[in-house]
C-alpha cells in the first residue's frame, strides 16, 4: 500500500489544491490531507472548518481522509506508517520554500520521500492567499475554488458583515 500525506494550510481549499488531490491519487493508494494547526497566518476558516470543508468536497473519494495535526509533519507520518509526502509546485518562486521543507524533513525522516506535483496551466497563479484577498474586496473567485468552498466563503462573509 502506498500511503501519502498532502500536508499544507489550505485556507481554503483551493481548485489548485484539488488539481494535486486528484493526480496524486493516480500514484498512491490512499491520502492523508493534513492541515496544519498552529499556522500564524491570518486565517479565514479555524483548522475544523477547513478539515469539514474538505471532507464534503471530497466525500466521493474514500482513499482520501481529513486530519488537522500540529507539531512536525515527519511525528504525523511517523505515527501512520506513511512515508510519501505530496506538495504542489506552481512556480520557479515556489522552489526554494518548498525545497527547504523537502531537506529539513528528509533530514528528520530520511526515508521520507517527497513527490512534487506541477500545477497545470489553468491552476498554476491560484494561491489560497490571494483568493482570500480577491474574495475580502468583492472580486469573483467562483472559478478558482470547488463550489462548496464557494458557498462557504460567502457565508463566513455575510456573517462578517451581519456582526
Ligand atoms: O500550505 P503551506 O502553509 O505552505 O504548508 C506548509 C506545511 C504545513 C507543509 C509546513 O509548514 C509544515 O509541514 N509544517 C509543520 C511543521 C514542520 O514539520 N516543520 C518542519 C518542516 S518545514
Amino acid at each position: 500500500m502506498r500511503n501519502a500525506v498532502y500536508p499544507g494550510s489550505f485556507d481554503p481549499f483551493t481548485n489548485g489544491h484539488l488539481d494535486i488531490v486528484e493526480r496524486s491519487l493516480r500514484v498512491v493508494d490512499s491520502l492523508t490531507i493534513a492541515v496544519l494547526k498552529n499556522t500564524s497566518k491570518k486565517s479565514m476558516f479555524t483548522p475544523d472548518e477547513r478539515v469539514d470543508i474538505m471532507r464534503e468536497v471530497l466525500k466521493k473519494y474514500p482513499q482520501v481522509k481529513v486530519e488537522t495535526f500540529e507539531g512536525l509533519l515527519v511525528d504525523f507520518c511517523r505515527t501512520r506508517n506513511i512515508r510519501i509526502v505530496i506538495r504542489g509546485l506552481r512556480a520557479v518562486s515556489d522552489f526554494d520554500y518548498e525545497h527547504a521543507i523537502f531537506l529539513m524533513n528528509r533530514k528528520l525522516l530520511p526515508d521520507l520521500e517527497t513527490m512534487f506535483l506541477m500545477a497545470g496551466s489553468d491552476n498554476s497563479f491560484i494561491s489560497s492567499t490571494i483568493v482570500k484577498e480577491v474574495a475580502h474586496f468583492g472580486g469573483n473567485i467562483a472559478d478558482q475554488v470547488p463550489a462548496i468552498v464557494f458557498e462557504r466563503m460567502q457565508k463566513k462573509k455575510s456573517q462578517h458583515t451581519e456582526s
